[in-house]
């Protein structure tokens, strides 16, 4: 499909694999809302990536405030009109040495809002945008942790892979309300990546931006409602 002229949205950009996503969609033809909380950090990751000759404008954008996306989306409205691409990869709160049998719940609220009603919200807030793209994708950046297949050791991360366990709920659900319109919906692991979530030693960023952007760029008869790695797919 020819991207030129395509708009997509990537959350959490200003860093990480988001950043990374961005820049490979600036790549393939892509005008790129990179967007992240930090106005300030969003312009400068804009810059670099236009200093490299990409497509880019700069959005603020808090997914974890409902004002915020709502706001956002009003901007978008106006000044494109439509969306083609969401790409929720924004994310907090990746711990280990939790379990699930005694993790603080206190601290399971905020990752919540972020990881999974953030994106959900960010999903809804955008749709009539959507609604107007071409080739629409929604990708909703997830991780092996939240596959509940692979739950079967002593688990720790417990309350981020909560969050990406019901981040793929919502990507199933979403998929099958808007098949029918031909909009693909799924659910991305990058693997583990060398970010600052990911911490060192995990694989290059452009590696798992690749998993992420494998989703955005497929064909209209690709699949929807499903969950993969570097174009495999993943058990739920
Ligand atoms: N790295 C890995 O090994 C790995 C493995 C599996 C899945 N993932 C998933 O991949 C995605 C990207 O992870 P990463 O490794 O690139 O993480 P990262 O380096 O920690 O970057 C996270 C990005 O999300 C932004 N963010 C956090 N809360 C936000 C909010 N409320 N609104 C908007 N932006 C927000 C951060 O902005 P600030 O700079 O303002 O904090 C940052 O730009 C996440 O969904 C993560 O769960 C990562």
């Amino acid at each position: 499909m020819a991207t030129s002229g395509r708009i997509a949205l990537v959350t959490g950009a200003n860093r990480g694999i988001g950043f990374e996503v961005s820049r490979q969609l600036g790549r393939l033809g892509y005008h790129v809302l990179l967007s992240g909380r930090d106005a300030a950090k969003v312009a400068q990751a804009a810059e670099a990536l236009r200093a490299e000759g990409f497509s880019i404008s700069p959005l603020q954008l808090d997914i974890s405030d409902p004002a915020s996306i709502q706001a956002a989306a009003a901007q978008v409205t106006q000044e494109y009109g439509r969306l083609d691409v969401l790409v929720n990869n924004a994310a907090i709160y990746y711990m280990t040495r939790q379990k699930a049998s005694n993790v603080d719940l206190s601290l399971a609220q905020a990752a919540v809002q972020t990881n999974v009603l953030g994106a959900w919200q960010m999903a809804q807030a955008f749709l009539p945008l959507l609604r107007k793209g071409t080739h629409v994708r929604i990708v909703n950046v997830s991780s092996e942790s939240g596959s509940i297949a692979r739950m079967k050791t002593s688990y720790d991360s417990a309350i981020y892979s909560m969050t990406k366990a019901a981040l793929n709920a919502v990507t199933r659900m979403l998929a099958v309300d808007l098949k029918s319109e031909g909009i693909l919906v799924n659910s991305i692991c990058p693997g583990w990546v060398d970010t600052e979530m990911g911490g060192p030693g995990g694989r290059p960023i452009p590696d798992g931006a690749a998993s992420v952007v494998w989703a955005v760029t497929l064909p209209d008869d690709g699949p929807t409602g499903a969950f993969f790695q570097d174009g495999q797919p993943l058990p739920w």
